[in-house]
């Protein structure tokens, strides 16, 4: 039997993004992109995680010479934020921004490894976490729940 699986996003203009504390977090995004340490890539990527509480915690990608040893900033986000505070249970929205070799923004899109171990910090917590993808041109794509970005996810 063929099956279909629908993704409900939305996208806005970044200036057009409701409320403003996402555009915040998308612009703290940007600002943590700076802190990426991408000497092979030269793709600089910030993610920024707001918990329940407003508190704002950013990451970026951290290469290195042995490449799988590197981690991608969703990770690094999620786990400085995990690492930091035993009361985390509560993370409301992730932005993500990449920033290439000519110092222009563009697309992130979360990896397959990001996107599970994020899941299983959804699950944890029991409610969904919106996935902000900044988009070239000034755009955003905006995902209601890391759920909708891997669907049929691993689980034990
Ligand atoms: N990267 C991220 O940090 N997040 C993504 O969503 C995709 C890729 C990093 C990993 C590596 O340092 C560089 O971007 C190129 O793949």
């Amino acid at each position: 039997m063929d099956k279909e699986l629908v993704i409900k996003y939305q996208e806005f203009d970044l200036d057009a993004l409701p409320g403003d504390d996402d555009r915040e977090l998308m612009q703290r995004a940007v600002e943590a992109a700076d802190g990426a340490y991408a000497p092979y890539s030269h793709f600089h990527v910030g993610a920024a995680l707001r918990l329940a509480d407003g508190t704002v915690v950013c990451g970026n990608n951290q290469e290195n010479a042995a490449y799988p040893s590197g981690l991608c900033a969703e990770r690094t986000a999620v786990f400085a934020a995990s690492a930091q505070r035993r009361d985390v249970q509560s993370y409301d929205a992730l932005a993500i921004v990449g920033r290439n070799e000519k110092g222009e923004l563009c697309e992130a899109s979360p990896c397959g490894a990001c996107r599970q171990v994020l899941m299983e910090y959804e699950q944890r917590q029991g409610r969904p976490m919106r996935v902000l993808c900044y988009l070239r041109g000034d755009r955003v794509r905006v995902f209601p729940s890391v759920a909708s970005l891997l669907p049929f996810s691993f689980d034990f």
